[in-house]
């Protein structure tokens, strides 16, 4: 775990946030996603929000229950700083999501873009699907994006997963049913086209 976080503690000290291969202006398919599914009070949790403006863009749409997790404290650290007085009102937790004690049945809606990716190791998966199924409340909605299989076989110099809608659901299993999924084609800022799935799920 410590070598999984002074990765990304090292990338986010080395690169700009606008920089980085996953960057977006705006978190435009997941904020449609949430809006479409909770309410203004609901809790949200972004698992590897990194620098992601979700936060930012959760907040202009009027979030006020939101929580950032994140192995890389630089990363929270830039995410705090970008917000200025706004980040007061976000909860940010340092840790890794495999281990990290998490609320039980708390949130509403758990969003993860380009995280579950890099788990590639079947007992930390088994692990992180633990996590969802104790700290997403029955009846609150799971909202997670991944490489889709024609997407890159790596991610900042570390080995990712690609996952097919179905096959993503099957990692989360029957306490999770498929709502629906679509296909995104992400740009990043060298210019690369990468093949992104996102898969929402009800916790039933
Ligand atoms: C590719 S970035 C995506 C960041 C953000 N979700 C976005 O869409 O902009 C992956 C993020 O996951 C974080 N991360 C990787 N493994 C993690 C783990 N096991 N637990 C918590 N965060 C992790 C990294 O620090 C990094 O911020």
């Amino acid at each position: 775990m410590a070598d999984r976080r002074q990765h990304w503690e090292t990338v986010y000290n080395s690169k700009a946030a606008d920089q980085v291969s996953w960057f977006q202006t705006h978190a435009a398919s997941s904020l449609r996603l949430i809006t479409g599914c909770a309410d203004r009070d609901a809790r949200i949790i972004d698992v590897g929000g990194g620098t992601s403006v979700l936060a930012d863009d959760l907040l202009d749409a009027g979030y006020r229950h939101l929580s950032v997790l994140d192995l890389a404290e630089s990363a929270l650290a830039a995410s705090r700083a970008r917000l200025g007085a706004r980040a007061q009102s976000v909860q940010w937790i340092a840790g890794d999501i495999t281990q990290a004690e998490l609320p039980a049945a708390h949130y509403d809606v758990w969003h993860d873009r380009a995280v579950f990716h890099f788990l590639t190791d079947p007992a930390d998966r088994a692990r992180y699907v633990a996590q969802v199924l104790k700290s997403v409340k029955p009846g609150g909605h799971v909202i997670i994006a991944t490489f889709g299989p024609g997407g890159p076989l790596q991610c900042s110099g570390l080995d990712v997963m690609r996952y097919a809608p179905d096959v993503l659901h099957a990692e989360f299993g029957m306490p999770f049913r498929l709502l629906g999924h679509e296909t995104e084609i992400h740009h990043t800022p060298a210019g690369q086209e990468q093949e992104f799935v996102y898969c929402y799920c009800l916790r039933t």
